[in-house]
């Protein structure tokens, strides 16, 4: 495993941190990526005192639309094998659709879509070529559940990363190439409060909140055995089956105790 890597959006806090935590307890070497570079610097010196693995890091905006081939040609310049792809970066817009500009949907569109088909589409014909590589793409419990009114696109562009995952392991399964969808409900990180909807989160049932740590955990071993869709938790599985289930006019009747404030009409 000398020269293989992680590469791991969104390192920088809440899961993706934790995923490369754990990635590297089980002696991965990391590629950290996001855009503050300081706190990549801090946690990439924490992980390397506590664990022995190379950690290296590289910080870009994937709302640019340079980014993702920046990244991979940092990682060819340095001759790392990238064997394992964390699709993890990813906000929230707390602003409704119509008053959002144009320039905001898009950044949020390629941050949390076209980002993660262009690293996929890079990093993919080594991982052909080698004849393994794991794929991660965080995506969320809202890609089951109707499209929500402060984040109308949040939910269809976790559906489409879903189907994306799908794709990639149609296609390429065969060749040693696997694709997991990890999809967390409500999760205590950064997000709420960068995203603006920490107040709604503070509202969310208990019951219904979990640790990154646990989210990384189950994530990593479901991409790790291979698993096309991993959903964390007993209770969110039970969630996401009745969301499946059910029909959307009735869903709309629980929304408000699920999901206090995302379903506010404008
Ligand atoms: N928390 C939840 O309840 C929840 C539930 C379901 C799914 N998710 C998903 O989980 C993933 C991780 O989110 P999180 O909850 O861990 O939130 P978080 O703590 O806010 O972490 C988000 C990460 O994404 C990075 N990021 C944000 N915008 C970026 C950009 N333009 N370019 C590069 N990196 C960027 C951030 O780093 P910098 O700010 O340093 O760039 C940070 O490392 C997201 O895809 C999110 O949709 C979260």
């Amino acid at each position: 495993m000398k020269n293989s890597y992680a590469l791991i959006t969104g390192a920088s806090s809440g899961i993706g941190l934790e995923i490369a935590k754990n990635l590297a307890k089980r002696g991965y070497n990391l590629i950290l990526t996001a855009r503050r570079h300081d706190l990549l610097e801090k946690i990439a010196k924490e992980i390397k005192e506590n664990n022995n693995v190379n950690v290296d890091l590289i910080s870009k905006d994937l709302s640019n639309s340079n980014s993702p081939q920046e990244i991979f040609d940092f990682c060819n310049a340095k001759n790392y094998k990238v064997n394992f792809l964390v699709n993890n970066a990813g906000y929230g817009i707390n602003t409704s659709f119509h008053e959002t500009s144009v320039e905001a949907e898009e950044a949020f569109i390629r941050v949390l879509g076209t980002s993660v088909i262009i690293l996929t589409k890079l990093f993919l014909p080594k991982m052909i070529e080698n004849n393994e590589g794991k794929i991660m793409i965080v995506s969320s419990v809202a890609s089951f559940a109707p499209p929500s009114s402060i984040q109308p696109l949040y939910g269809p562009i976790k559906t489409f990363m879903n189907r994306f995952s799908d794709s990639i392991n149609i296609n390429y399964k065969h060749k040693g190439i696997s694709s997991t969808s990890v999809c967390p409900g409500f999760t205590i990180t950064g997000f709420h409060t960068a995203s603006g909807v920490q107040e709604q989160m503070n509202r969310v049932p208990r019951f219904l909140v979990f640790t990154a740590k646990r989210i990384a955990e189950e994530g990593v071993e479901a991409t790790l055995a291979g698993k096309s869709i991993c959903i964390p938790t007993k209770t969110y599985k039970i969630l996401v089956f009745l969301l499946n289930l059910l029909p959307q006019f009735l869903l709309s009747y629980a929304e408000d105790f699920f999901a206090p404030g995302r379903y506010k009409k404008y």
